[in-house]
């Protein structure tokens, strides 16, 4: 078994800083919050339906959710994210409180969903358990995932950048693998040990609208956690030319002049309780 429980440290006290918190909801979120239709669609969330949003960040998920008419509860460990989500949405009671150990009776909800929260949780398996625990027979587990770098020219022109100019000592604790739960041969496995059915795989093709080529770099450094510690731990020189080399990508590969759109798609994964 993996000792990831550094790596689940870093994550709260990352997303608790209100700085990071109000970064994410500003910049990278763009995009996450595109991939809400088809979360909310996913789950079957509708006028009588119980739902629970975990990991709900700034409450987005949780808004598009309540927007159809059901009631829901969010959920984040995070207190400067359940402030945003607050601010946002307030007819919705957001709660303090952790993934891997919901404090929510058993068969209580319809739909379950996560919006980019399984990749920050180090025991994930503890909270697809959770999920699995609080949703009523038939009730739907929605999540979503940012694609791998194959698929996503965000997360490649980053993260080759990263790799090719950033310095070599820096490392992180270690942590579940980012886009796992986007690869079937993980996410499948995983569903079904927990007694989940009829798993599902959708694609959302979400993007960034940006003014400055290096915006990338800055959504990363400035509304992350993981992809902050990496990049912020580099010496002036190596962020200096990362941030340079994102710009560059970005104008060689969608044109030298902006504003540019660069894909950041989702993995929309559903399945249904027993
Ligand atoms: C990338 S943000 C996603 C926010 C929002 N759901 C969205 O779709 O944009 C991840 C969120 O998961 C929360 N989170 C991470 N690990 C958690 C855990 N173990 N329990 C509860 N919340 C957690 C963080 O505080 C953060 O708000």
């Amino acid at each position: 078994m993996n000792d990831f429980s550094k790596f689940g440290e870093a994550e709260l006290k990352g997303w608790s800083e209100p700085e990071t918190a109000a970064a994410y909801a500003d910049g990278f979120a763009s995009a996450a919050v595109q991939c809400v239709p088809d979360i909310v669609q996913a789950s079957g969330a509708g006028n009588e339906s119980k739902t629970l949003d975990v990991c709900c960040g700034q409450g987005i998920v949780a808004q598009g959710l309540s927007a159809t008419g059901a009631s829901v509860i969010g959920l984040d460990f995070s207190p400067a994210m359940l402030e945003l989500a607050r601010a946002r949405v307030p007819g919705v009671e957001f709660v303090e409180g952790d993934a891997t150990s919901l404090p929510f009776e058993d068969r209580s909800f319809n739909a379950v969903t996560m919006g980019f929260g399984i990749l920050h949780i180090p025991n994930s398996e503890a909270a697809i358990r959770e999920a699995y625990r609080v949703l009523k027979p038939s009730g739907k587990f929605v999540y979503s995932v940012w694609h791998s770098p194959e698929l996503s020219a965000a997360f490649r022109i980053v993260f080759g950048a990263i790799g090719s100019l950033g310095s070599k000592d820096i490392s992180l604790p270690p942590g579940p693998e980012i886009h796992a739960y986007a690869n079937p041969d993980i996410t499948y496995p995983a569903l079904e040990a927990a007694g989940f059915s009829d798993a599902r795989i959708d694609t959302s093709d979400s993007y960034w609208e940006i003014d400055d080529p290096a915006k990338p770099y800055d959504y990363f450094f400035e509304g992350t956690v993981r992809g902050a510690l990496l990049l912020r731990s580099q010496p002036k020189d190596n962020a200096e030319a990362i941030r340079s080399a994102v710009g560059e990508a970005v104008k060689e590969e969608f044109g030298s002049q902006g504003p540019w759109k660069i894909p950041i798609p989702a993995a929309i994964v559903s399945a249904v309780r027993l």
